[in-house]
């Protein structure tokens, strides 16, 4: 963590601002609007209801969604597209950084969204500037900048509908690992210096570390690798940024009365993805379900950053969509989730890599017959029949499918 103690709050919040007006993050060019559209997490409108309203959400009546440190737009983009395609809903866009919010108001015209609204300034003055209520709140890559990130946390609760929810994304400590030791020496030996010239020495120190250097370890971290300013800025020459593990993420969000519905990936959040025996797998099934995010984060050691969704606690139990009962619809969060389906005919395993880590998850037999009735119309009991199996039968086979499907994020729920 950054040191901000002996600087006056204003002026530490000044700086973190300044690198975002100088370096607007993530680098976004508005032309290729035309040609593509980001997706991703947190945020996508599936994972919204899946993760928030139990699948139960209906997006062609009015939605609201803030996204509070909006940056060059991605998840504005995405959700306003989403949302466009839908229904009424709107977005709420805000930002510190007038540069950032330029770029995100670009692109946002490129695609002729007519539902967003842009603000310039902090999310601590919510209220000022965009006041609630929201059905939904995503505030991805920020918390961790403030100098007081409960208080951050505190500002979203209040402009949050009491039945919304959130998306967030916080660092992760343990994947991590080697980020913090190189900023502080870097800060130490670019002491005075500003800009390009600073920029360029920390580069030549970073190229020339040893291969005993921990981040130069780090297979999960690899922005200072790439041929672009605003990333190795953002990891490496921040001025303020810190990183949380499970259970502190756990203990800041119900410190606030929320609850976490969901990590993403949650594959990557069960000790069962990483154990081969089977007496370790059931001891770790033995714990509640945050002990076992926390201990699949100790052994995988890659998780450099953690996406999840919370809600108000009081209404935490229904706000997960299950595939409980018959009526349940799966479909595919994206696009090629068609695809990807016929290729499961024939496979037995689904290989993935994640950050420097190759899993290779087995799928249950049949995988690829479920996967291709997969249409975000049938439901589950759609799909038993047409395969004319019994319920019992067909949800054993299902709920191993969906363990590694909506495991890797590929597959959501919705109430039909
Ligand atoms: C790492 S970027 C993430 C941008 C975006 N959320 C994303 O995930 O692509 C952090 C963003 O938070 C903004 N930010 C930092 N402190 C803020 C504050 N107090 N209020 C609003 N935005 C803030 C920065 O200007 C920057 O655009």
């Amino acid at each position: 963590m950054a040191p901000d103690d002996d600087t006056p709050r204003e002026n530490a919040d000044a700086v973190v601002r300044s690198q975002y007006e100088a370096h607007p993050y993530p680098p976004r060019d508005p032309d290729d609007e035309r040609q593509r559209l980001i997706t991703g997490s947190p945020s996508h409108i599936r994972e919204i209801n899946h993760y928030v309203f139990g699948g139960k959400r209906d997006f062609s009546k009015p939605f609201r969604a803030l996204i509070a440190g909006g940056g060059t737009g991605d998840a504005t983009v995405m959700l306003a597209q989403q949302l466009a395609d839908q229904g009424p809903g709107e977005v709420v866009y805000v930002d510190i950084s007038e540069a950032s919010l330029k770029i995100a108001e670009a692109r946002v015209q490129a695609r002729n969204l007519r539902n967003v609204s842009f603000h310039h300034g902090s999310l601590l003055d919510l209220g000022d500037i965009a006041p609630g209520p929201y059905d939904y709140i995503d505030c991805c890559g920020v918390l961790h900048h403030l100098a007081d990130p409960a208080a951050g946390l505190g500002a979203l609760e209040e402009v949050l509908e009491e039945n919304g929810g959130m998306g967030l994304m916080l660092y992760g400590a343990l994947g991590r690992t080697g980020v913090y030791p190189m900023q502080e020496a870097i800060r130490e030996l670019t002491m005075g210096m500003e800009g390009g010239d600073r920029l360029a020495l920390a580069r030549r120190l970073v190229d020339s570390l040893p291969d005993s250097n921990w981040l130069k370890k780090n297979p999960a971290v690899g922005d200072h690798l790439l041929d672009d300013d605003a990333a190795f800025t953002d990891l490496l020459l921040h001025s303020r940024d810190r990183a949380y593990t499970v259970p502190e993420i756990d203990a800041l969000m119900s410190g606030f009365g929320f609850t976490i519905t969901g990590f993403i990936e949650p594959v990557r959040y069960d000790p069962a993805t990483y154990l081969d025996e089977e007496a370790l797998v059931g001891r770790a099934r033995d714990l509640p379900w945050m002990d076992q995010c926390a201990i699949a984060e100790s052994i995988a050691g890659n998780l450099k950053t953690h996406v999840f969704y919370v809600v108000p606690s009081s209404h935490g139990t229904t706000a997960l969509a299950q595939a409980d009962n018959p009526g349940m619809v799966p479909l595919w969060r994206d696009d090629d989730g068609p695809a990807f389906a016929r290729r499961l005919s024939g496979s037995s395993r689904i290989k993935m890599n994640f950050d420097g880590l190759a899993l290779s998850l087995e799928l249950p037999d049949g995988a690829g017959k479920v996967a291709e009735l997969i249409n975000g119309e049938r439901s589950l009991g759609d799909i038993q029949a047409a395969l004319y199996q019994d319920w019992i039968t067909f949800k054993a086979r299902f709920d191993r499918l969906y363990r590694v499907l909506n495991g890797l994020n590929l597959m959501l729920l919705k109430a039909g």
